[in-house]
């Protein structure tokens, strides 16, 4: 197995950013990102992080009306859904998901919790969980799907 647990605190929507940007240097093509974590917990904020991180400069923003935003950055297509609305295997067909999952870009995932069965093996789970004491402070959990 490949073992991957990396935990960071941060105490403000920058820090989130920047440990966003470090992590996107481990991606490559193909690679999948699953959050967990509630409305505004930071998934649209750590997925900004990691478009910069790749050196785009697209607006990042949660896509869900669009359902998918793509982005490009550094000749990599980013697709960044947001699975809120999906509540059923027809409804993730209509959106293409199995075929950008083929594409070689990057694939970010907003609410993956809905989704659960059709995140691969191997896709980065990315848990953003708020804390009780401080609405700015956020634990950020990574790790790898078996
Ligand atoms: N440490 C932090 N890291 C990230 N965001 C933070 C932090 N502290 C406060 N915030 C604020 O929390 C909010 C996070 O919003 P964001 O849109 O990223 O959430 P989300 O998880 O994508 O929510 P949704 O499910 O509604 O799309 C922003 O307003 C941001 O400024
Ligand atoms: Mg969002």
């Amino acid at each position: 197995m490949d073992c991957f647990n990396e935990v960071f605190t941060t105490k403000n929507e920058s820090e989130t950013l920047k440990t966003a940007e470090e992590f996107s240097k481990l991606l490559k093509p193909g690679d999948v990102i699953a959050y967990k974590g509630n409305m505004g917990a930071g998934k649209t904020v750590f997925t900004r992080g990691i478009v910069r991180g790749l050196g785009g400069d697209d607006a990042v923003s949660s896509p869900t009306f669009a359902i998918v935003n793509e982005y490009i950055a550094g000749g990599l297509s980013i697709y960044h859904f947001d699975m809120y609305r999906i509540k059923s295997i027809n409804d993730l067909y209509s959106t293409g998901y199995f075929d950008y999952l083929e594409s070689g870009g990057i694939i970010i995932i907003e609410w993956s919790e809905n989704i659960e069965s059709a995140i691969p093996a191997g896709a980065y789970i990315i848990n953003i969980e708020t804390t009780d004491t401080n609405d700015n402070c956020r634990i950020i959990t990574v790790t790898k799907k078996e």
